[in-house]
């Protein structure tokens, strides 16, 4: 379930931190590809980073008109994503390797079409998050190496034309610093850029802007914005003539989502108690694959002050299969339904029918409305796909 009004409340945000110079807040469809979440992006006037050739045809299924505020990020593009991307007209292809652009300019060649470039460049900085989620250390596969950056922006070719210089250093990144001292790095590859001649007019930070899980932490989100706002704003503006591109993701709308789940039963073995309940890590796998922590909470208050503690755990055959280890709950019995907080970013999106389960059905709530935006998959809708049939 997701509520309309705090990711609305999330943009507003940004784009208001961001207000003193020219700039445009692309929204990482990754996060969250619901329709009715881009379709409310949209309406509230963000762009948006795709990573492939479906998160663009999302975009332009609810707005045909958003591709001018596309921009393309990802390591591995193939040629009938660009094709699909030069024909629709994006703003910016964040291109991250000499090998894409070569592709880029053939397919751009043939296709006529000329497209505005950036290179993803790696500016070698630490950024404390987890390991899998961190990008911007020379030994990660992504971007090219900012010192390797001017060489390869001079071979762009005629059908390429080099606009921006675009980052991305990670992400459930919780301080400014290491957005600020990328940024400068950006800043002056921009300056040598522009002294080759070259007309660089975007310059696109990535996203990566971290949000507190735990509950028993503060967290004021504005001010985090606002303190990340302190730290990119100076930079662009120390260039000039730049628009600011901005791809938040997980801020926008990991605390506007929650997962729901009924408790099936709970047991103990040994000393240990084990709620489980009807939702998996093939629904949120963000536990099982980053040891990630997330709050839950009883839907209904409940009957009794007592807590236990115990293991949250969903049906799926893994010992992995867990949403909370040894955490005080509220006294939990069969058919109570529990949330699961903070699920709106990188949960249905990486969810998977992993033991056959069908996807949940996701609803939006705005205000005192609730709208099913996406039903809940059947075992039929799973099955479609396949044949049974042998050639044997
Ligand atoms: N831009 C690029 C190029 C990215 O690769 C990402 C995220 C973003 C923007 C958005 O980052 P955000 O603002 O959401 O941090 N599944 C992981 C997160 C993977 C992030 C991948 N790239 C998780 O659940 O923590």
């Amino acid at each position: 379930m997701y509520s309309a009004n705090h990711i609305a409340e999330r943009l507003r945000l940004f784009q208001s931190a961001f207000s003193a110079i020219p700039h445009l807040v692309c929204y990482a469809v990754k996060a969250n590809p619901a329709l009715a979440i881009l379709q409310l992006m949209t309406r509230l006037g963000a762009g948006f980073d795709v990573v492939s050739g479906g998160e663009l045809e999302r975009v332009l299924t609810v707005d045909r008109t958003a591709a001018d505020r596309v921009v393309f990020s990802g390591v591995g593009k193939t040629a009938a994503e660009m094709d699909l991307a030069l024909r629709t007209g994006i703003l910016l292809f964040n291109v991250e390797s000499e090998g894409e652009l070569a592709l880029l300019s053939e397919r751009a060649a043939k296709l006529r079409k000329r497209a505005r470039i950036a290179l993803r460049v790696n500016p070698d900085v630490f950024a404390e998050t987890h390991p899998y989620i961190s990008t911007g250390m020379r030994e990660h596969k992504f971007g090219i190496d900012i010192r390797r950056a001017r060489a390869v922006y001079r071979n762009a070719g005629k059908y390429l034309d080099p606009s921006g210089v675009s980052v991305h250093i990670g992400s459930q990144i919780r301080s400014a610093e290491p957005f600020g001292a990328a940024a400068q790095r950006v800043v002056k590859l921009i300056l040598d850029l522009r002294s080759d001649g070259h007309a660089i007019r975007f310059m696109d930070t990535g996203g990566g802007l971290g949000i507190e899980y735990h509950a028993e932490h503060a967290f004021d989100a504005e001010e985090q914005v606002r303190e990340y706002a302190a730290a990119l704003i100076p930079a662009a503006q120390s260039v000039g003539d730049l628009k600011l591109l901005l791809e938040p993701g997980r801020f926008l709308v990991a605390q506007a989502g929650a997962l729901v789940a009924r408790v099936l039963y709970v047991k103990k073995n040994g000393s240990k108690t084990f709620v489980i309940v009807d939702a998996a890590m093939n629904d949120l796998i963000r536990p099982a694959l980053y040891q990630a922590h997330h709050e839950i909470v009883a839907v209904a208050p409940s009957r009794s002050s007592k807590k236990i503690v115990a293991d949250m755990v969903g049906p799926v055959c893994e010992t992995g299969d867990f949403f909370a280890r040894d955490r005080k709950l509220p006294l939990l019995t069969p058919s109570d339904l529990v949330a699961i907080l903070d699920a709106g970013a990188y949960g249905m999106s990486l969810a998977s029918n992993y033991n056959s389960r069908p996807r949940a059905a996701e609803v939006l709530v705005e205000g005192r409305r609730a709208r099913l935006i996406r039903r809940r998959e059947t075992v039929e809708d799973m099955l479609a796909q396949e044949r049974k049939e042998l050639s044997l």
